[in-house]
């Protein structure tokens, strides 16, 4: 199989993460996919953030998901990265689909945990995704396993993603990414790299790895050695792309 690479929170190393300026910039340096994070605002939008409070990359403080989108759109998340940069927005999942649905690239899209999903926001993020046409071209991803399943059991159309960070929690979510089928487990590169038993057993078990966030050659080609494919990285360093080229 080929190597993915996946842009993680866009070229996040070359401009502000989840951004459409990081979007593009991945896609400028051929990226194979992009990978970012939604949560919902106050009033229910869900929107491109990885951290529950607007601090680090505004500059303002309070819990994203207590902020209208409103009040959101009235920041801007590129200054705290570099002034080339500011201006940049904080983009809504539909700014973005609707910015990157003619660019043939792949999405991963990371639902975070800090905000509550009703049924009925689960149901209009499903049809954001078919709008846009991204049916086939995402894998929804989260930490909270039971929001994957609550996806799964509303459309069975898409591929999904248990995100864990420890070897017991892989272990767990392994065996029911098997039982369900069309679900990869994604995990920190490490993880992988001191537990390869865990990449067996996944392979036996006929579900596929995703790794982040790799950003050093060796260990890139460390897992490559070990089998692991799927790439998340900051850096889309020049020897990565020469490594896809092989
Ligand atoms: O792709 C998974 C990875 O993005 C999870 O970590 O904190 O960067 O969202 P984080
Ligand atoms: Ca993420």
């Amino acid at each position: 199989m080929q190597l993915e690479i996946i842009a993680h929170r866009g070229y996040s190393s070359i401009a502000p993460e989840n951004t459409l300026a990081a979007f593009l910039a991945a896609i400028e340096h051929q990226a194979d996919s992009i990978e970012f994070d939604v949560q919902l605002s106050a009033d229910g939008v869900p929107i491109i953030i990885h951290d529950s409070t607007l601090t680090r990359t505004t500059g303002i403080r309070g819990k994203v998901r207590k902020k209208t989108l409103d009040q959101i759109k009235h920041r801007e998340a590129g200054s705290w990265f570099d002034w080339r940069f500011k201006g940049e927005p904080i983009p809504t999942l539909e700014e973005a689909l609707m910015a990157l649905q003619n660019i043939k690239k792949f999405l991963y899209i990371e639902v975070k945990t800090h905000s509550y999903w009703t049924d009925q926001k689960i149901d209009e993020f499903i049809k954001i995704l078919v709008k846009y046409q991204f049916k086939n071209r995402c894998v929804i991803a989260s930490f909270n396993g039971s929001f994957i399943d609550r996806v799964r059991k509303q459309s069975d159309d898409f591929s999904l993603a248990y995100l864990v960070a420890n070897r017991a929690a892989f272990r767990r979510q392994l065996t029911k990414a098997a039982q369900v089928g069309n679900t990869v487990m994604m995990s920190k590169y490490k993880l992988f790299i001191k537990h390869p038993d865990l990449i067996k057993s996944s392979r036996e078990q006929g579900v596929d790895l995703v790794a982040w966030t790799v950003d050093k050659p060796k260990d890139l080609e460390r897992l490559l050695e070990l089998g692991i494919v799927r790439i998340a990285t900051n850096c889309l360093i020049p020897e990565m792309l020469e490594l896809k080229m092989q």
